[in-house]
């Protein structure tokens, strides 16, 4: 009984090991990726990892409908400006508790590797 308990309590330590090891190594986006700007941005916290939408955000899907790129990076960097002028954009902020954050200072070719991921879903 004894020795058998310590066999399953070694299989399952080593299990949960190779476990771990695969969510460190496989999950998680290339370092430098879009999918890594997002994630380090904190745009995920309220967009959700997968840009699926949550309470604090709405989903960012569809967005090559009504966005270009230009107009994208120029949204993340100053977003109240096009909130008073897009009917939809204000409808969409008053849904939410905390409005969408302003990027001004971020590098331009991150907000465009951004502007890109989201304009591809
Ligand atoms: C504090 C929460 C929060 C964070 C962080 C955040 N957003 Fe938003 N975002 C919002 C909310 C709320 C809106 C709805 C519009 C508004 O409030 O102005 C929005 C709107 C947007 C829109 C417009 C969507 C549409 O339908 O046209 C885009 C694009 C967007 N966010 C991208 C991003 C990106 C990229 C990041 C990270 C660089 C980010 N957001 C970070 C909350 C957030």
């Amino acid at each position: 009984m004894t020795a058998s308990r310590s066999v399953s309590a070694s299989f399952w330590f080593a299990a949960v090991a190779a476990l771990a090891l695969v969510a460190c190594g496989a999950s998680g986006p290339e370092p430098g990726s879009a999918e890594a700007i997002y994630l380090g941005m904190g745009c995920a916290k309220c967009h959700g990892p997968a840009r699926e939408g949550q309470k604090s955000g709405p989903a960012l899907a569809g967005l090559h409908e009504r966005w270009d790129e230009d107009g994208l990076v120029a949204y993340l960097r100053d977003p109240r400006s096009f909130v008073e002028s897009n009917p939809r954009l204000k409808y969409l902020d008053e849904q939410y508790p905390i409005a969408m954050p302003a990027y001004a200072e971020a590098p331009e070719t991150e907000l465009r590797a951004l502007a890109r991921l989201m304009l591809d879903s």
